[in-house]
């Protein structure tokens, strides 16, 4: 195909030439991995395990009200960049609710947790600095990495051991290390050894961020996350949570241990300077939705004991389902085809699932990522996916 099409409507404008993007497209196309968007009825009336609703506060109507409060006084949009006049009233109350629940550090909104990660990780490290992660960090964390003068170094997955022969080697060298890792990881839904990440930081004196997109509202007893869980929130240089998860909103926020990083980022972070700010009702939403989640200190273990009862009985069905307690179940699957087959067939039986393929995940890899919901009986919808896969090969 020449040229290129605009709006999806097929029309080309004659002598632009994309040819390798067009090649690209084109490989994935034949790969069988190309992306679309879903019908927007999907999931209705289905039991929805391919949303990060966790707690199912996004309808919860505390939530609802103080979203449509912050509206009828402040309207839809700030209309403004943060530092122009979209800064209002519900962002300064939730940077207060926030600190009140980290009881530490200081904070900044953002509109999204991927324009936060970037944000940070493309500002922050220097020339000389050298920043380790993860294998499987999130893209956004890579995106930022990408745009920044640091050298960027993955380590195997979990592999702590490895990290720490990295950051032997660049003992006493110039420039600041820094160490990036998620606190229960997005795809694979399963958790480093952060008691062990924060000596390795004692030891070796990096800056250590941690993303607990996925553990908020899980882990916690106030339900800050697993640092909070572990005794070692005090520990990290910075934490990364969101409000699309769990708190049912959207947006995010960084809890940052050094107030001349928040000043930093906020004279030299474009995502944050240039960009018209998180609606006034996203903010009011987030804040009603961390008042409810402090109080559900009681429920959280007995959660934490359904992910692991949930991942039971699906090994139980054959299947292979990792350990854990987390709120993000996968269940591995290895081929595309595979994947795509079992996805389709949990959807027909009223069971939405996410289906994780390439490259997402590295190649071979495919799994169902199930995210669990406090409000499902778990136990059930476990038997009802063995019944509806059983007789596939697990
Ligand atoms: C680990 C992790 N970090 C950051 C993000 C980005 O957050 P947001 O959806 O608010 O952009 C996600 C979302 O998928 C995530 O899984």
């Amino acid at each position: 195909m020449d040229g290129l099409v605009v709006g999806g409507k097929g029309g080309s404008v004659s002598g632009f030439s994309n040819k390798r993007n067009d090649q690209r497209l084109e490989e994935r196309v034949s790969a069988g991995l190309e992306r679309h968007l879903p019908d927007p009825k999907l999931g209705e009336g289905m039991v929805n395990l391919a949303n990060n609703d966790y707690l199912g506060l996004a309808n919860h109507l505390k939530v609802k009200e103080a979203a449509k409060a912050a509206i009828d006084l402040y309207g839809c949009s700030t209309a403004a960049s943060p530092l122009i006049t979209g800064f209002k009233q519900p962002h300064f109350e939730l940077q207060e609710r926030l600190l009140d629940w980290y009881g530490t550090g200081c904070v900044m909104l953002w509109n999204s947790g991927y324009v936060a990660n970037q944000a940070l990780f493309s500002a922050l490290p220097e020339q000389d600095d050298h920043v380790f992660a993860d294998r499987h960090i999130h893209h956004s964390v890579i995106a930022g990495l990408l745009r920044s003068k640091a050298k960027f170094h993955r380590f195997p997955h979990l592999d702590l051991d490895r990290l720490e022969e990295c950051l032997r080697k660049r003992q006493g060298a110039a420039g600041n290390d820094f160490v990036v890792t998620e606190s229960v990881f997005s795809m694979d839904g399963d958790c480093p050894d952060l008691t062990q990440l924060a000596e390795l930081r004692a030891r070796y004196g990096f800056a250590w961020i941690v993303d607990e997109a996925h553990a908020l509202g899980w882990y916690g007893e106030r339900g800050s996350g697993l640092l909070e869980q572990r005794g070692i929130l005090e520990q990290a240089d910075a934490v990364l949570g969101t409000f699309g998860k769990a708190l049912g909103s959207q947006g995010a926020y960084l809890l940052l241990r050094r107030e001349a990083w928040r000043r930093y980022l906020m004279n030299f972070a474009g995502e944050f300077i240039y960009s018209t700010y998180l609606a006034p009702s996203a903010a009011a939403a987030a804040a009603a939705a961390i008042d409810l989640t402090c109080r559900l200190s009681q429920e959280r273990p007995l959660w934490r004991e359904g992910s692991k009862q949930f991942r039971r009985k699906l090994r139980q069905g054959g299947w292979d389902v990792p350990n854990g307690d987390s709120p993000v179940v996968p269940l591995m699957l290895g081929e595309v085809e595979t994947a795509m087959e079992l996805a389709e067939r949990l959807r027909a039986g009223g069971v939405l699932a996410g289906m994780v393929r390439p490259p997402t995940v590295p190649q071979g890899t495919s799994r169902l990522r199930f995210s669990l919901k406090t409000n499902l009986s778990l136990e059930t919808i476990a038997d009802q996916i063995n019944q509806l896969l059983g007789g596939a090969e697990p």
